[in-house]
């Protein structure tokens, strides 16, 4: 296991080339279980979270082959597996993205319920329901889900829950949809970009889907898709979490390859604490002359301001000049991060799915411990600006979801190294 040794106080200059995107490119690996084709994916980043879908595929008869740095190929054989195991699906619950392609192609899937996360309680009850509206069988066996079905039937499924829309949930039934008889119209279709990604990614297989970005997605089934060549979008969490470095250490970045239209709420949420955020050319300028003023950010589906960005930003407005607010609307329990920023000295209070954030000028360094993904970009972030030595441990958390951070991070001036943990 590694650590990151970040020693903080360093502004951060220069150009960060943005990946490409993590959370669009796992369920177009999962609907290569669509085809009997070769489907050719460019910009899809080297990071653990591709590997494990990469083995669970593999497991399917589908073998993925990195064929330069940022290209992969999915290439279908034996199509008589229908199990992914759960040693691969507890790792990463995108794995569950195969559910939906399996049934529909080999009208048969067998996928391990994912269990705990320390996010929060992460239910699949949206997931089970679209596929059911679509004819399908399902249950639960020995701790998976089964669903079966000759051939899916279009339907009209209204797939929101207590939280709004689910991201894998639209994912799952939108590609089981396109191997159904006849029309499938989903509403309250999450409108995340990766969803809009794997929706182009679908029709450049074959598919039919229009509505691409709006809560109904209509899905006109066909008998069968094609292979495709297609490049994953930006990733736009990597890039609002380099916007938060930038801004944080009061620095002068540029984004290469970000997508600041998929970025809008994070954007408004900066300019309104004083952050300069700017297209220059073709990149993303992010400057922060002064310390951030604080404000109020509350969590929603997109376009909404992004789960996945609230540790990181929270990182920011510890150092706010103010009392800020940052509710949590999609996991209410997504606050692991908030005890470790307070051993950096950040002055956090947590009620229920809120927390007040009351601004500290500087905050300490100090050993703390990742706990998930995005938590763990958040004490990374708050290890940059802090006085004095900070040690981040369980790093294989953040290398689920970040290229090269500690290079990158390197590259605009940081000082931080990754160590062997004992
Ligand atoms: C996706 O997870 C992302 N993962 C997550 O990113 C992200 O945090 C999340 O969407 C929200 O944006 C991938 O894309 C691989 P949801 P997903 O279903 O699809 C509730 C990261 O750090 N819900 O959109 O699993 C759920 O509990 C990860 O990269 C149901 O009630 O999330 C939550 O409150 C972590 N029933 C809300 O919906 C369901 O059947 C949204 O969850 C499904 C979800």
């Amino acid at each position: 296991m590694d650590k990151f040794v970040i020693d903080g106080g360093n502004r951060l200059e220069g150009v960060v080339r943005i990946s490409g995107s993590k959370n669009a490119s796992l369920p177009m690996m999962a609907a290569s279980l669509l085809t009997d084709e070769t489907c050719v994916v460019g910009n899809v980043p080297p990071l653990a979270d591709i590997r494990t879908m990469s083995m669970i595929l593999a497991e399917l008869g589908v073998s993925v082959e990195r064929t330069n740095p940022t290209t992969i190929e999915c290439r279908p054989g034996d199509a008589t597996a229908v199990t992914a195991r759960y040693e691969l699906v507890s790792r990463m619950r995108a794995s569950f993205c195969v559910l939906g392609p399996l049934v529909a192609k080999r009208k048969k899937a067998r996928v391990s319920l994912p269990g705990g996360c320390v996010i929060g309680l992460r239910p699949i009850d949206l997931h089970i329901k679209g596929l059911r509206s679509l004819g399908a069988r399902v249950y639960v066996e020995h701790g998976y889900v089964v669903a079966e079905a000759d051939r899916l039937k279009g339907a009209e499924i209204y797939l929101g829950g207590a939280f709004g829309s689910s991201v894998t949930g639209t994912a799952n039934v939108m590609m089981a949809a396109t191997l159904a008889e006849g029309r499938t119209v989903v509403e309250n279709a999450a409108c995340e970009p990766e969803i809009q990604d794997l929706a182009e990614f679908l029709n450049a297989m074959g598919a039919r889907i229009s509505g691409i970005g709006t809560p109904r997605l209509t899905i006109e089934g066909v008998e069968e898709l094609g292979g495709c060549r297609y490049d994953v979008i930006p990733d736009r969490i990597e890039a609002g979490t380099f916007l938060v470095a930038g801004a944080m250490t009061r620095g002068d970045l540029r984004l290469v390859d970000a997508r600041l239209d998929h970025l809008h709420a994070v954007v408004d949420s900066l300019r309104r604490i004083g952050v300069h955020v700017y297209r220059e050319g073709g990149e993303v300028r992010v400057e922060a002359p002064e310390r951030p003023s604080p404000i109020d950010v509350t969590t929603l589906p997109y376009p909404g301001f992004p789960t996945d960005l609230q540790a990181q930003f929270m990182a920011l407005l510890s150092l706010a000049d103010g009392i800020s607010v940052v509710t949590e609307k999609i996991y209410p329990d997504r606050f692991m991060h908030v005890a470790e920023l307070n051993r950096m000295a950040a002055n956090i209070r947590k009620e229920g799915a809120t927390t007040i954030i009351m601004g500290v000028p500087e905050l300490s360094g100090a050993q703390v411990m990742a706990s998930d993904l995005r938590a763990s970009a958040a004490l990374v972030l708050a290890g940059l600006v802090a006085k004095g030595r900070t040690e981040v441990r369980r790093v294989y958390h953040i290398d689920r979801g970040y290229e090269k951070v500690e290079e990158k991070l390197r590259a605009v001036g940081a000082k931080i190294q990754r160590l062997p943990d004992e």
